[in-house]
Protein backbone atom coordinates (compact mmCIF):
# COMPACT_ATOMS: atom_id res chain seq x y z
CA UNK A 1 0.00 0.00 0.00
CA UNK A 2 1.80 3.34 -0.95
CA UNK A 3 1.51 6.04 1.76
CA UNK A 4 -2.05 8.09 -0.16
CA UNK A 5 -3.67 5.12 0.30
CA UNK A 6 -2.63 4.83 3.80
CA UNK A 7 -3.50 7.91 4.90
CA UNK A 8 -7.14 7.41 3.04
CA UNK A 9 -7.56 4.30 5.15
CA UNK A 10 -6.80 6.09 8.07
CA UNK A 11 -9.50 8.55 7.61
CA UNK A 12 -12.04 5.65 7.38
CA UNK A 13 -13.74 4.03 10.56
CA UNK A 14 -11.93 1.01 10.41
CA UNK A 15 -8.79 3.09 10.25
CA UNK A 16 -9.63 5.29 13.06
CA UNK A 17 -10.59 2.63 14.84
CA UNK A 18 -7.57 0.98 14.70
CA UNK A 19 -4.09 2.57 13.12
CA UNK A 20 -1.54 0.27 14.36
CA UNK A 21 -1.78 -1.97 11.32
CA UNK A 22 -1.61 0.59 8.98
CA UNK A 23 1.50 2.12 10.64
CA UNK A 24 3.45 -1.31 10.20
CA UNK A 25 2.64 -0.88 6.56
CA UNK A 26 3.86 2.25 6.86
CA UNK A 27 7.23 1.43 8.47
CA UNK A 28 7.47 -0.69 5.28
CA UNK A 29 7.57 2.43 3.21
CA UNK A 30 10.53 4.04 5.24
CA UNK A 31 10.50 6.62 8.20
CA UNK A 32 8.81 9.26 5.59
CA UNK A 33 6.81 8.57 2.86
CA UNK A 34 5.59 10.88 0.66
CA UNK A 35 1.68 10.92 0.19
CA UNK A 36 1.52 13.56 -2.87
CA UNK A 37 -0.61 16.41 -3.22
CA UNK A 38 2.09 18.36 -0.88
CA UNK A 39 2.21 15.89 2.10
CA UNK A 40 4.55 13.79 3.58
CA UNK A 41 3.96 11.39 6.28
CA UNK A 42 6.95 10.92 8.89
CA UNK A 43 6.85 7.48 10.80
CA UNK A 44 9.84 6.81 12.10
CA UNK A 45 10.93 7.73 15.76
CA UNK A 46 14.43 9.76 14.71
CA UNK A 47 12.40 11.38 11.99
CA UNK A 48 9.72 11.83 13.71
CA UNK A 49 11.89 13.01 16.88
CA UNK A 50 13.86 15.94 14.21
CA UNK A 51 10.43 16.77 12.36
CA UNK A 52 9.35 18.36 16.04
CA UNK A 53 12.25 19.80 16.56
CA UNK A 54 13.30 21.88 13.27
CA UNK A 55 12.30 25.46 13.14
CA UNK A 56 12.00 25.07 9.24
CA UNK A 57 8.81 23.46 10.35
CA UNK A 58 5.98 25.69 11.67
CA UNK A 59 2.90 24.56 13.43
CA UNK A 60 1.12 27.58 11.44
CA UNK A 61 -1.74 26.61 9.70
CA UNK A 62 -0.78 22.68 9.78
CA UNK A 63 -4.29 21.85 10.78
CA UNK A 64 -6.71 24.99 8.89
CA UNK A 65 -4.48 23.37 5.70
CA UNK A 66 -6.71 20.29 5.89
CA UNK A 67 -9.35 21.28 8.10
CA UNK A 68 -10.99 24.94 6.46
CA UNK A 69 -10.51 28.42 6.65
CA UNK A 70 -9.94 30.23 9.85
CA UNK A 71 -11.36 33.38 8.62
CA UNK A 72 -15.06 31.47 8.04
CA UNK A 73 -15.28 29.62 11.06
CA UNK A 74 -14.56 30.97 14.57
CA UNK A 75 -13.59 27.21 16.16
CA UNK A 76 -10.46 27.52 13.66
CA UNK A 77 -10.18 31.66 14.28
CA UNK A 78 -9.81 30.76 17.73
CA UNK A 79 -7.23 28.12 17.18
CA UNK A 80 -5.41 30.15 14.91
CA UNK A 81 -5.33 32.32 17.69
CA UNK A 82 -4.00 30.09 20.21
CA UNK A 83 0.14 28.98 20.81
CA UNK A 84 -0.57 25.36 19.19
CA UNK A 85 -0.32 26.44 15.97
CA UNK A 86 1.50 29.13 16.81
CA UNK A 87 5.08 29.86 15.22
CA UNK A 88 7.63 33.10 16.42
CA UNK A 89 7.30 35.74 16.82
CA UNK A 90 4.68 35.36 19.04
CA UNK A 91 4.95 31.55 20.12
CA UNK A 92 7.58 32.10 22.91
CA UNK A 93 5.31 34.98 24.68
CA UNK A 94 2.24 32.72 24.66
CA UNK A 95 3.64 29.54 26.04
CA UNK A 96 5.07 32.41 28.37
CA UNK A 97 1.91 33.41 29.35
CA UNK A 98 0.90 30.25 30.79
CA UNK A 99 4.36 28.41 31.59
CA UNK A 100 4.99 29.38 35.14
CA UNK A 101 1.66 27.32 36.36
CA UNK A 102 3.37 23.96 34.42
CA UNK A 103 6.99 24.25 36.06
CA UNK A 104 8.31 21.44 38.04
CA UNK A 105 7.93 22.78 41.13
CA UNK A 106 3.55 24.47 39.96
CA UNK A 107 2.93 20.67 39.27
CA UNK A 108 4.68 18.93 42.42
CA UNK A 109 2.20 21.12 44.55
CA UNK A 110 -0.61 19.79 43.00
CA UNK A 111 0.13 16.35 43.60
CA UNK A 112 -1.45 16.30 47.32
CA UNK A 113 -4.79 17.75 45.56
CA UNK A 114 -4.62 15.20 42.78
CA UNK A 115 -4.23 12.37 45.29
CA UNK A 116 -7.62 13.73 47.10
CA UNK A 117 -9.69 13.68 44.27
CA UNK A 118 -8.41 10.29 43.11
CA UNK A 119 -9.16 8.87 46.29
CA UNK A 120 -12.72 10.72 46.04
CA UNK A 121 -13.05 9.16 42.81
CA UNK A 122 -12.21 5.49 43.77
CA UNK A 123 -14.59 6.18 46.77
CA UNK A 124 -17.20 6.36 44.27
CA UNK A 125 -16.14 3.59 42.20
CA UNK A 126 -16.09 1.53 45.38
CA UNK A 127 -19.73 1.98 45.77
CA UNK A 128 -20.19 0.47 42.51
CA UNK A 129 -18.99 -2.88 44.03
CA UNK A 130 -19.60 -5.53 41.92
CA UNK A 131 -22.03 -3.55 39.30
CA UNK A 132 -20.90 -2.57 36.41
CA UNK A 133 -19.41 0.78 36.04
CA UNK A 134 -18.03 3.43 32.96
CA UNK A 135 -14.88 4.13 33.43
CA UNK A 136 -15.05 7.07 31.45
CA UNK A 137 -17.87 8.39 33.04
CA UNK A 138 -16.97 7.70 36.88
CA UNK A 139 -13.05 8.23 36.46
CA UNK A 140 -11.28 8.97 33.80
CA UNK A 141 -13.23 12.00 32.46
CA UNK A 142 -14.04 13.61 36.40
CA UNK A 143 -10.12 13.41 37.40
CA UNK A 144 -8.56 15.77 34.52
CA UNK A 145 -11.80 18.00 34.52
CA UNK A 146 -11.35 18.24 38.07
CA UNK A 147 -7.45 18.98 38.10
CA UNK A 148 -7.60 21.44 35.21
CA UNK A 149 -10.42 23.50 36.47
CA UNK A 150 -9.13 23.85 39.63
CA UNK A 151 -5.55 25.06 38.06
CA UNK A 152 -7.25 27.69 35.93
CA UNK A 153 -10.11 28.83 38.60
CA UNK A 154 -13.29 27.44 37.22
CA UNK A 155 -15.95 27.16 40.08
CA UNK A 156 -17.01 23.58 40.39
CA UNK A 157 -20.58 23.92 39.81
CA UNK A 158 -19.23 24.83 36.12
CA UNK A 159 -17.47 21.85 35.50
CA UNK A 160 -19.76 19.15 34.37
CA UNK A 161 -20.65 21.61 31.33
CA UNK A 162 -16.62 21.09 30.42
CA UNK A 163 -16.89 17.49 28.94
CA UNK A 164 -19.06 18.57 26.65
CA UNK A 165 -17.55 21.69 25.69
CA UNK A 166 -13.81 19.91 25.82
CA UNK A 167 -15.31 16.69 23.30
CA UNK A 168 -17.02 19.01 20.66
CA UNK A 169 -14.26 21.74 20.33
CA UNK A 170 -11.15 19.26 19.80
CA UNK A 171 -13.35 17.63 16.62
CA UNK A 172 -11.63 20.61 14.79
CA UNK A 173 -7.77 18.75 15.69
CA UNK A 174 -9.22 16.20 13.52
CA UNK A 175 -7.07 16.09 9.98
CA UNK A 176 -10.63 16.17 7.80
CA UNK A 177 -12.95 17.53 10.59
CA UNK A 178 -16.59 16.78 8.85
CA UNK A 179 -18.74 19.94 8.38
CA UNK A 180 -21.42 18.92 10.60
CA UNK A 181 -18.37 18.80 13.70
CA UNK A 182 -17.19 21.80 12.54
CA UNK A 183 -20.05 23.56 13.03
CA UNK A 184 -20.60 22.02 16.16
CA UNK A 185 -17.36 23.11 17.08
CA UNK A 186 -17.78 26.85 16.11
CA UNK A 187 -20.85 26.78 18.17
CA UNK A 188 -19.24 25.80 21.33
CA UNK A 189 -15.92 27.76 20.42
CA UNK A 190 -18.54 31.26 20.69
CA UNK A 191 -20.15 29.67 24.14
CA UNK A 192 -16.48 28.55 25.58
CA UNK A 193 -15.57 32.67 24.23
CA UNK A 194 -18.56 33.93 26.16
CA UNK A 195 -17.86 31.64 28.94
CA UNK A 196 -14.00 32.87 29.26
CA UNK A 197 -14.71 36.43 28.58
CA UNK A 198 -17.25 36.29 31.76
CA UNK A 199 -14.62 34.86 34.13
CA UNK A 200 -11.92 36.90 32.86
CA UNK A 201 -14.49 39.91 33.91
CA UNK A 202 -14.68 38.28 37.11
CA UNK A 203 -11.03 37.57 37.79
CA UNK A 204 -10.23 41.15 36.39
CA UNK A 205 -13.06 42.89 39.13
CA UNK A 206 -11.66 40.45 41.83
CA UNK A 207 -8.20 38.45 41.59
CA UNK A 208 -7.48 34.96 42.61
CA UNK A 209 -4.72 32.47 42.94
CA UNK A 210 -5.62 30.95 39.69
CA UNK A 211 -4.61 30.64 36.08
CA UNK A 212 -7.11 33.18 34.60
CA UNK A 213 -5.86 35.58 37.27
CA UNK A 214 -2.42 34.59 36.36
CA UNK A 215 -2.82 35.31 32.65
CA UNK A 216 -4.53 38.48 32.90
CA UNK A 217 -1.41 39.36 34.61
CA UNK A 218 0.70 38.15 31.56
CA UNK A 219 -1.82 40.68 29.43
CA UNK A 220 -0.83 43.66 31.68
CA UNK A 221 2.64 42.66 30.89
CA UNK A 222 2.60 42.82 27.17
CA UNK A 223 2.67 38.67 26.83
CA UNK A 224 -0.54 38.56 25.48
CA UNK A 225 -2.28 41.22 23.10
CA UNK A 226 -5.76 41.46 23.83
CA UNK A 227 -8.32 39.86 25.59
CA UNK A 228 -9.19 37.71 22.46
CA UNK A 229 -5.62 36.10 22.38
CA UNK A 230 -6.35 35.78 26.24
CA UNK A 231 -9.98 33.81 25.92
CA UNK A 232 -8.55 31.60 22.70
CA UNK A 233 -5.24 30.38 24.90
CA UNK A 234 -7.46 29.23 27.79
CA UNK A 235 -10.01 27.83 25.68
CA UNK A 236 -7.25 25.84 24.22
CA UNK A 237 -5.84 24.73 27.24
CA UNK A 238 -9.43 23.74 27.96
CA UNK A 239 -9.30 21.03 25.15
CA UNK A 240 -5.53 20.51 25.62
CA UNK A 241 -5.41 19.70 29.14
CA UNK A 242 -7.98 17.81 29.81
CA UNK A 243 -9.40 15.15 27.23
CA UNK A 244 -6.00 14.43 26.53
CA UNK A 245 -5.22 12.60 29.94
CA UNK A 246 -8.85 11.52 30.11
CA UNK A 247 -7.80 8.89 27.19
CA UNK A 248 -4.50 8.34 28.51
CA UNK A 249 -6.88 6.83 31.61
CA UNK A 250 -8.92 4.98 30.02
CA UNK A 251 -6.11 3.52 27.33
CA UNK A 252 -4.41 2.36 30.51
CA UNK A 253 -7.61 0.72 31.93
CA UNK A 254 -8.10 -1.08 29.28
CA UNK A 255 -4.33 -2.31 28.43
CA UNK A 256 -4.90 -3.12 32.83
CA UNK A 257 -7.80 -5.60 31.93
CA UNK A 258 -5.91 -7.00 28.56
CA UNK A 259 -3.26 -7.72 30.44
CA UNK A 260 -4.05 -9.11 34.24
CA UNK A 261 -0.02 -9.42 34.34
CA UNK A 262 0.17 -5.51 34.48
CA UNK A 263 -1.94 -5.33 37.13
CA UNK A 264 -0.27 -7.78 39.16
CA UNK A 265 2.83 -6.06 38.62
CA UNK A 266 1.59 -2.61 39.70
CA UNK A 267 0.06 -4.24 42.89
CA UNK A 268 3.68 -6.05 43.79
CA UNK A 269 5.48 -3.38 42.59
CA UNK A 270 7.53 -5.63 40.09
CA UNK A 271 5.97 -3.04 36.92
CA UNK A 272 7.38 0.36 38.27
CA UNK A 273 3.72 2.73 37.59
CA UNK A 274 6.36 4.98 35.26
CA UNK A 275 6.96 2.62 33.21
CA UNK A 276 3.48 1.44 32.90
CA UNK A 277 2.30 5.33 32.34
CA UNK A 278 5.20 6.05 29.31
CA UNK A 279 4.13 2.16 27.89
CA UNK A 280 0.66 3.40 27.35
CA UNK A 281 1.51 6.64 26.46
CA UNK A 282 4.04 4.53 23.67
CA UNK A 283 1.89 1.47 22.79
CA UNK A 284 -1.74 3.08 22.81
CA UNK A 285 -0.68 7.50 22.22
CA UNK A 286 -3.82 9.64 22.92
CA UNK A 287 -2.53 12.16 20.72
CA UNK A 288 -1.85 10.39 17.28
CA UNK A 289 -0.49 12.86 15.33
CA UNK A 290 0.99 16.50 15.11
CA UNK A 291 0.97 18.63 11.90
CA UNK A 292 4.03 20.81 10.83
CA UNK A 293 4.23 23.03 7.62
CA UNK A 294 7.85 23.56 5.56
CA UNK A 295 8.31 27.36 6.00
CA UNK A 296 11.15 27.58 3.37
CA UNK A 297 12.55 25.72 0.71
CA UNK A 298 15.82 23.46 1.15
CA UNK A 299 14.19 21.60 4.74
CA UNK A 300 14.32 18.40 5.01
CA UNK A 301 12.84 15.12 7.10
CA UNK A 302 14.76 12.09 7.36
CA UNK A 303 16.68 12.66 4.51
CA UNK A 304 13.77 13.58 2.38
CA UNK A 305 13.49 17.12 1.09
CA UNK A 306 9.94 19.07 2.13
CA UNK A 307 9.71 21.88 -0.36
CA UNK A 308 7.62 25.11 1.24
CA UNK A 309 4.32 25.00 2.08
CA UNK A 310 4.38 20.55 2.63
CA UNK A 311 1.92 19.45 5.18
CA UNK A 312 4.20 17.26 7.38
CA UNK A 313 1.91 15.18 9.17
CA UNK A 314 4.17 13.60 12.18
CA UNK A 315 2.24 10.11 12.93
CA UNK A 316 3.20 10.12 16.44
CA UNK A 317 0.91 6.89 17.46
CA UNK A 318 3.12 5.20 14.38
CA UNK A 319 7.02 6.76 15.76
CA UNK A 320 6.23 4.84 18.63
CA UNK A 321 5.76 1.86 17.71
CA UNK A 322 8.90 1.84 14.60
CA UNK A 323 10.37 -1.66 14.74
CA UNK A 324 13.59 -0.04 14.44
CA UNK A 325 13.11 2.00 17.24
CA UNK A 326 11.83 -0.52 19.60
CA UNK A 327 12.24 -4.05 20.04
CA UNK A 328 9.12 -5.80 19.25
CA UNK A 329 7.30 -2.41 19.32
CA UNK A 330 3.39 -4.45 19.02
CA UNK A 331 4.38 -5.71 22.29
CA UNK A 332 2.87 -4.04 25.44
CA UNK A 333 5.35 -4.10 28.17
CA UNK A 334 5.30 -2.20 30.74
CA UNK A 335 8.29 -3.21 32.08
CA UNK A 336 10.62 -1.36 29.02
CA UNK A 337 13.40 0.60 30.38
CA UNK A 338 14.04 4.43 28.35
CA UNK A 339 11.69 4.03 25.65
CA UNK A 340 11.39 7.84 25.95
CA UNK A 341 7.74 7.91 23.49
CA UNK A 342 6.90 10.95 21.51
CA UNK A 343 3.42 10.86 22.93
CA UNK A 344 4.18 14.41 24.32
CA UNK A 345 5.35 15.52 20.90
CA UNK A 346 9.11 17.34 21.28
CA UNK A 347 10.86 20.68 20.15
CA UNK A 348 9.39 23.81 21.06
CA UNK A 349 5.79 22.84 20.95
CA UNK A 350 6.30 20.20 23.32
CA UNK A 351 3.45 19.62 25.43
CA UNK A 352 3.27 22.18 28.34
CA UNK A 353 0.87 19.88 30.53
CA UNK A 354 3.04 16.65 30.28
CA UNK A 355 4.32 16.70 33.80
CA UNK A 356 0.89 17.24 34.92
CA UNK A 357 -0.81 14.82 32.77
CA UNK A 358 2.03 12.31 34.29
CA UNK A 359 1.44 12.92 37.41
CA UNK A 360 -2.13 12.33 37.35
CA UNK A 361 -1.67 8.96 35.47
CA UNK A 362 0.55 8.17 38.00
CA UNK A 363 -1.49 8.89 41.07
CA UNK A 364 -4.14 6.80 39.31
CA UNK A 365 -2.46 4.31 38.43
CA UNK A 366 -0.40 4.06 41.24
CA UNK A 367 -3.68 3.75 43.48
CA UNK A 368 -6.06 2.17 41.44
CA UNK A 369 -4.62 -1.76 40.93
CA UNK A 370 -4.44 -1.61 45.11
CA UNK A 371 -8.21 -0.90 45.87
CA UNK A 372 -9.35 -2.86 42.96
CA UNK A 373 -7.69 -6.02 42.49
CA UNK A 374 -10.37 -8.41 41.21
CA UNK A 375 -11.44 -5.00 38.42
CA UNK A 376 -12.55 -6.75 35.69
CA UNK A 377 -14.61 -6.26 31.94
CA UNK A 378 -18.21 -5.98 32.93
CA UNK A 379 -19.63 -8.95 31.31
CA UNK A 380 -21.72 -8.42 27.88
CA UNK A 381 -20.85 -4.69 27.80
CA UNK A 382 -18.38 -4.07 25.40
CA UNK A 383 -15.48 -0.78 25.24
CA UNK A 384 -16.68 2.07 22.80
CA UNK A 385 -13.51 3.88 21.09
CA UNK A 386 -14.47 7.11 20.37
CA UNK A 387 -14.28 7.98 16.32
CA UNK A 388 -11.88 9.68 16.14
CA UNK A 389 -7.80 9.81 15.01
CA UNK A 390 -5.94 12.65 16.11
CA UNK A 391 -6.95 11.97 20.06
CA UNK A 392 -6.97 8.07 20.39
CA UNK A 393 -9.28 6.93 23.39
CA UNK A 394 -12.52 5.45 24.36
CA UNK A 395 -16.44 6.79 24.35
CA UNK A 396 -17.75 4.23 27.41
CA UNK A 397 -15.20 1.60 29.36
CA UNK A 398 -17.56 -0.71 30.96
CA UNK A 399 -15.92 -2.20 34.42
CA UNK A 400 -16.82 -3.96 37.15
CA UNK A 401 -14.71 -2.30 39.68
CA UNK A 402 -15.30 -6.01 42.98
CA UNK A 403 -15.22 -8.39 39.82
CA UNK A 404 -18.03 -9.93 38.01
C1 LIG B 1 0.98 20.35 23.35
C2 LIG B 1 0.07 15.68 24.11
C3 LIG B 1 -1.78 16.69 28.47
C4 LIG B 1 -1.23 21.38 27.56
C5 LIG B 1 0.93 19.00 23.22
C6 LIG B 1 1.49 18.28 22.10
C7 LIG B 1 1.22 16.98 22.30
C8 LIG B 1 0.51 16.86 23.55
C9 LIG B 1 1.57 15.81 21.38
C10 LIG B 1 2.27 18.88 20.94
C11 LIG B 1 1.41 19.28 19.80
C12 LIG B 1 2.24 19.64 18.59
O1 LIG B 1 3.46 19.73 18.66
O2 LIG B 1 1.64 19.79 17.52
C13 LIG B 1 -0.53 15.57 25.35
C14 LIG B 1 -0.91 14.31 25.93
C15 LIG B 1 -1.43 14.59 27.18
C16 LIG B 1 -1.37 16.03 27.34
C17 LIG B 1 -0.74 12.94 25.28
C18 LIG B 1 -1.96 13.68 28.22
C19 LIG B 1 -1.74 12.43 28.27
C20 LIG B 1 -1.75 18.04 28.63
C21 LIG B 1 -2.13 18.74 29.82
C22 LIG B 1 -2.00 20.08 29.54
C23 LIG B 1 -1.50 20.20 28.19
C24 LIG B 1 -2.60 18.10 31.12
C25 LIG B 1 -2.27 21.28 30.39
C26 LIG B 1 -2.89 21.30 31.49
C27 LIG B 1 -0.62 21.48 26.33
C28 LIG B 1 -0.35 22.75 25.69
C29 LIG B 1 0.29 22.46 24.48
C30 LIG B 1 0.38 21.00 24.40
C31 LIG B 1 -0.68 24.13 26.24
C32 LIG B 1 0.77 23.43 23.43
C33 LIG B 1 2.22 23.74 23.69
C34 LIG B 1 2.79 24.65 22.64
O3 LIG B 1 2.24 24.73 21.52
O4 LIG B 1 3.81 25.30 22.93
N1 LIG B 1 0.36 18.11 24.10
N2 LIG B 1 -0.84 16.58 26.20
N3 LIG B 1 -1.35 18.95 27.68
N4 LIG B 1 -0.18 20.45 25.53
FE1 LIG B 1 -0.40 18.52 25.92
Amino acid sequence: MDAQSIILHLLTPEGRADPYPLYALAHELGPVAPAGDGLVLVCGYEAARQALRDPGLGADSGLTAWGGDADSRPSLAMLSRSLLVADEPGHGRLRASMAQAFTARGVAALEAGIGRITDALLDGLEKAGGSPVDFMDAFAFPLPAHVICDLMGIPPADRARFRAWAADLSAMLEPVPGPADLDTADRVAAEVGRYFTDLVGARRAEPREDLVTAMLAARDQGLLRDDEELVANLAILLVAGFETTTHLLGNGLRLLLDHPGAMAGLRDGTVPVQGFVDEVLRYDTPVQLSNRVALTDGVSVGGVPVPAGTHVVVLLGAANRDPAHYAEPGRFDPTRRDSRPLSFGGGAHYCLGALLARLEATVAFGRLPARFPALTSAPGAEPVRRDRIFLRGHEVLPVVPNGA
